[in-house]
């Protein structure tokens, strides 16, 4: 079998990482209703089954198929659990769809999977050598192949610069296209190859290899994650119950910045500027921190599973209304509400 028609089911584990710690944060309610927007291979919804009642349901989604096929397996042995194939950009519409508006807590835990990378099929890892393709959902969108096509050299350095903090961008940006346009650039292998060679002599050889933080850019590229983290974090922060919890894991700081300043805004809500002496915008805070600084790996977990090295958990919590109020010192006029700077 070529390596590009492994199958997936070669790629059954994924680890969970901060597991307990995930499901610590999000968990409070045994009867609650809870939302995991990255199913994978259920590492965190299994650990978060196990403490819900028969009444408590827990629903997943995946823009993954493969990691749909294998929700549904575990719908199919669980009745409390309930998988959708679908995307944080469609999670409003898809909590809609199933008559939730209030949950208990919603978790993310960004990135690929461990199947997802090691199936060379899938064309994310440089360690193994597979197609241009990069898609999470493989169903709809554009292979990376086929957004390089159309992609100025200046975009791409931004690509490489913006999701990867790439130091090299400019030389490995222009080494890509060039290859592309002149047919070279078939594979993962190549394109490994290219950010190798296009890197100083001196950065080829250090701890993590050349071509991680183009790997890790174009995917975020090729998969529109930034939107999706955008509208996948407002959207599960409208949909919290009042002490309902949000925990998100990340594993770069691109990642980790963009949610901290979506929760950031709903914890300081006021957009006043900073000489008015009393709020008058009237925006509320609706959401208070619990984990602001970021959670990481201990010395066991890092042993255990290297992928958390990178890992980040930040979790807050929704506010009742009456503990919005009373933060922002409300004053009972909406057009005062009173927050003093
Ligand atoms: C790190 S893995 C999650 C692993 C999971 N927590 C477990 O324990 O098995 C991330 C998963 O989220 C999915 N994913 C990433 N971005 C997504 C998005 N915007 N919408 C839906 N699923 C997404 C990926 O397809 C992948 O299966």
């Amino acid at each position: 079998m070529a390596a590009h028609e492994q199958s997936p089911d070669r790629y059954p584990e994924h680890i969970p990482v901060l597991r307990d710690a995930f499901v610590d944060a999000l968990f409070s309610d045994p009867d609650g209703y809870y939302v995991d927007c990255t199913f994978g291979r259920g590492g965190h919804s299994r650990a978060l089954l196990a403490r819900l009642s028969d009444k408590g349901r827990l629903l997943a989604i995946d823009r993954d198929s493969e990691a749909v096929a294998a929700g549904e397996k575990l719908a199919s042995e669980d009745g409390r659990f309930i998988i959708r194939h679908s995307d944080f950009a469609q999670l409003e519409k898809t909590l809609e769809n199933e008559g939730w508006e209030q949950v208990t807590g919603i978790g993310f835990d960004l990135g690929v999977s461990s199947p997802q990378v090691d199936n060379a099929a899938r064309g994310f890892s440089f360690r193994h050598d597979g197609p241009l393709d990069m898609r999470m959902d493989t169903g709809s969108g554009l292979p990376l192949s086929s957004m390089l096509a159309h992609v100025s050299e200046r975009d791409l350095i931004d690509v490489l610069r913006n999701f990867g903090d790439e130091r090299y961008a400019r030389r490995i940006a222009a080494a890509i296209l060039k290859a592309f346009h002149a047919r070279t650039l078939h594979s993962t292998s190549d394109l490994e190859n290219i950010c190798f060679h296009a890197v100083p002599k001196q950065a080829r050889y250090g701890k993590t290899h050349p071509a991680t933080r183009s790997f890790q850019a174009l995917r975020i590229w090729v998969n529109g994650e930034m939107d999706q983290i955008d509208a996948g974090i407002a959207a599960a922060m409208s949909h919290l119950q009042p002490g309902g919890k949000l925990a998100v894991i990340s594993f770069h700081s691109g990642e980790d910045r963009r949610i901290r300043d979506l929760i950031e805004a709903q914890v300081h809500a006021c957009i006043c500027p900073p000489e008015m002496p009393v709020c008058v915008c009237g925006r509320r805070p609706t959401m208070r921190w619990l984990q602001k600084k970021p959670l990481r790996a201990d010395e066991q977990e890092l042993a255990a599973n290297p992928r958390s090295r990178s890992s980040m958990l930040r979790v807050a919590q929704r506010l009742s209304d009456t503990e919005a109020k009373k933060l922002a010192g409300y004053s009972g006029d909406p057009l005062m509400c009173g927050e003093l700077h």
